[in-house]
């Protein structure tokens, strides 16, 4: 079926994005929003999303008014009766999503397509009631939907084939990618990435480190486009509570189980970036001001520092080439390094691995309280990693040497995995998992995450970058600290580690 024009029910920051998406590809599109304000907020969203790429030349200004004017503005489901497709994108609610599909069977064509952009509601219970469920399709975008490039086309055992052919077409036609899931909660995607982000508001809530050193970790450390928390503001707390507790029912276990903190912050309304305020506070962005912290002053940078190498007498091992690079590192930028901890200098630095562990060495060298752990997971990130007895006047001139190496420096608690692997490692586990159970291919979750949330590498070829035998070494550890089960690594990770990954996954096929 040719789709040539559309409808758009809610109205919100993706509904607008979808409107403004399916108006680029040359459809006329109905917009329905029974609020008159978020109807005129959202074709507002619209117009200032193509004033701003015609103002970065990515639109000519004729092009701007020429999409813009194919999107009408409606307040009632009856302006839609000619439509070939409309998408709902209204909250996630099951009754909202059911009364929606039912007014639409009645004003709709029969022939016309109903597709659902939920993230995580059963397609197949929005479905069920419709007076035709064979023309029920999920079509789930991605924030920004005019960015973001992928599109999980979901069906369910009732969706006719037509519809899903018409659906993955258009999707194709709108310049998007689309990957066809079975309607599991989150399909693939989603499934993947709200874990990890939860897990972020725990760290965060726990204390274990800063909303920016979280943030900090993952841009910096990792290479993804956002930090977990910004992320979360981008596409909403109370939206992301909702797909977590859609996960937990369906698949139970503490990775699901939503944060306290996340939880609090939605109640309260501070949903992100679309109230103003979330894990960040936006209401300053217009003033000019940053939402930052304010960078705090450092002192000089020690001039003398000694290496603590807890490996030491031990076997070569890994950590022996961490200091010995670290040693190199420190003594091309002027410092002079000791590895005599009798011999008193400025600052003495544990080189730890991901699995952490600063006391015992720093007390075994009679340094508790000018010692902090330092791991570098990346050539530009430092994790600065104090004991509980480490002195704040140390940590400050850990921070001092961190910059004066032109690093950037994140504080993590001294837990297993540190504050990146912490991140890491148990999200490509998930992905992982996810593989081992047959439910998409790995060559499909790195496809999932790499046009959805715009990874510049999927989850399987950041696990063959760093490597599954420190992917297992790091989540044992941190199965064995906290006893979770979520971090136990799986037997095809285990795997990996023992024959490698395949070939195509690892970049070498
Ligand atoms: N609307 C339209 N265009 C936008 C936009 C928006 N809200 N935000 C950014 N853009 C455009 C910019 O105009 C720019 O376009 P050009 O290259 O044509 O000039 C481009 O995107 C890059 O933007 P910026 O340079 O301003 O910023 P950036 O390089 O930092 O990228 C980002 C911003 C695209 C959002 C990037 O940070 C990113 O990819 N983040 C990850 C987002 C993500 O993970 N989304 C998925 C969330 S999960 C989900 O949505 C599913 C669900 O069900 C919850």
């Amino acid at each position: 079926m040719d789709i040539r024009s559309a409808g758009v029910v809610g109205l919100g920051t993706m509904g607008a994005g979808i409107a403004e998406v399916l108006a680029r590809a040359g459809l006329t599109v109905t917009a329905v929003e029974a609020d008159p304000d978020a109807l005129a907020r959202g074709m507002s969203m619209i117009d200032s999303s193509l004033g701003k790429a015609a103002s970065r030349g990515r639109l000519t200004e004729q092009q701007h008014r020429e999409i813009a004017s194919r999107v009408q503005p409606a307040a009632a489901m009856a302006s839609m009766a000619d439509a070939d497709l409309v998408v709902e994108v209204v909250p996630e609610q099951l009754p909202i999503k059911r009364k929606v599909v039912a007014e639409l069977d009645r004003v709709l064509r029969p022939e016309a397509i109903i597709a659902t952009n939920t993230s995580s509601l059963s397609v197949t219970a929005i479905a069920a009631d419709s007076a035709c469920p064979g023309r029920v399709v999920g079509m789930h975008f991605f924030n920004p939907a005019p960015v973001m490039r992928l599109v999980e086309v979901v069906t369910t055992v009732l969706t006719e084939p037509e519809s899903a052919r018409t659906v993955t077409a258009l999707a194709e036609r709108i310049g998007k990618t689309p990957v066809q899931v079975t309607d599991r909660a989150g399909f693939v995607a989603n499934a993947l990435l709200l874990p990890y982000l939860n897990h972020a508001v725990r760290l965060l809530e726990t204390g274990y480190a800063a909303c920016d050193d979280i943030d900090l970790a993952v841009t910096a450390g990792i290479g993804l486009p956002m930090g977990p928390l910004a992320l979360l503001d981008l596409i909403g707390l109370d939206t992301s509570l909702a797909i977590l507790e859609a996960l937990e029912r369906e698949f139970g276990g503490t990775r699901y189980t939503p944060a306290p903190m996340l939880r609090r912050l939605a109640d309260a309304g501070q949903t992100g970036r679309k109230s103003g305020r979330g894990f960040y506070d936006y209401r300053q962005e217009e003033t000019g001001q940053t939402s930052g912290k304010e960078s705090a002053e450092l002192p000089a940078p020690p001039g003398t520092v000694t290496l603590i190498d807890p490996s030491i007498g031990r076997p070569a091992s890994p950590n022996s080439d961490r200091a010995e690079d670290l040693a190199s590192l420190l003594a091309a930028a002027g410092v002079s390094v000791s590895w005599n901890p009798v011999h008193p200098t400025d600052l003495a630095l544990v080189v730890i691995g991901p699995e952490g562990g600063v006391l015992g060495p720093a007390r075994a060298a009679g340094r508790t309280a000018d010692a902090v752990g330092m791991h570098l997971p990346h050539k530009s990130l430092a994790e600065l990693v104090p004991s509980a007895l480490t002195s704040a006047a140390a940590l400050g001139r850990a921070r001092a040497l961190v910059a004066r190496l032109g690093l950037t420096a994140v504080r993590s608690a001294d837990r297993p995995g540190l504050l990146v692997g912490a991140l890491l490692f148990p999200h490509l586990r998930d992905a992982v998992a996810m593989a081992a159970d047959g439910y998409a291919a790995p060559r499909d979750v790195d496809t999932a995450m790499t046009l959805g949330c715009g990874y510049p590498r999927g989850p399987m070829r950041l696990l063959a970058d760093v490597g599954p035998e420190l992917a297992v070494d790091v989540l044992s550890a941190m199965h064995a600290g906290y006893g979770d089960p979520a971090f136990a690594p799986p037997p095809l990770l285990r795997e990996y580690a023992l024959g490698g990954l395949p070939g195509a996954l690892s970049g070498a096929g």
